[in-house]
């Protein structure tokens, strides 16, 4: 599968505008890595840029390992002929797949996947839900974030009321 088609792929399952983006940001952080480590970027950018193509239709809030993201996905991008190290490490970024991440490639994707829906929350204002979503595709608990959320200040503020 080339980039092409893996976008198209991506794009007919995927409506959601802020989805869409976190898959490229991915894929771009992605190529990068490879980049930095030696590696091939046309096998890291197409994990990147599917390993939530899925979401949007079968969002698995169950987080079963053989139904739903990432498992129908990958699926499909088995028949479609998707190399076995590109589908084991988006099976890898759900934390209950069962799939180890024992790739360097799996486990850039796990550590870029987070982070790039905590950057994207910027974007989306400090409501926006982009990174909170994304913890939860994964099965995390999302974190506090230091500067993120009401400051001390307005905290103070508003206990005062
Ligand atoms: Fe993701």
């Amino acid at each position: 599968m080339n980039r092409q088609e893996a976008l198209s792929l991506m794009q007919e399952h995927t409506q959601s505008a802020s989805l869409r983006q976190h898959m490229l940001a991915v894929e771009a952080a992605m190529r990068s890595y490879a980049g930095k480590f030696g590696e091939d970027p046309e096998p890291w950018g197409l994990v990147g840029l599917l390993h939530d193509f899925d979401y949007e239709k079968f969002p698995n809030p169950e987080h079963s390992p053989t139904d739903g993201h990432p498992a129908w996905g990958v699926n499909l991008l088995r028949s479609k002929g998707v190399a076995e190290p590109v589908l084991r490490a988006v099976l890898g970024h759900a934390t209950y797949s069962g799939v180890p991440r024992d790739t360097q490639m799996a486990k850039a994707l796990f550590a870029v996947d987070v982070r790039v829906g905590a950057s994207l929350k910027e974007f989306c204002g400090p409501r926006g839900a982009v990174g909170q979503e994304e913890a939860q595709r994964q099965g995390i608990r999302p974190r506090r974030q230091p500067g993120r959320g009401p400051s001390g200040r307005r905290r103070a503020r508003r206990a005062a009321r």
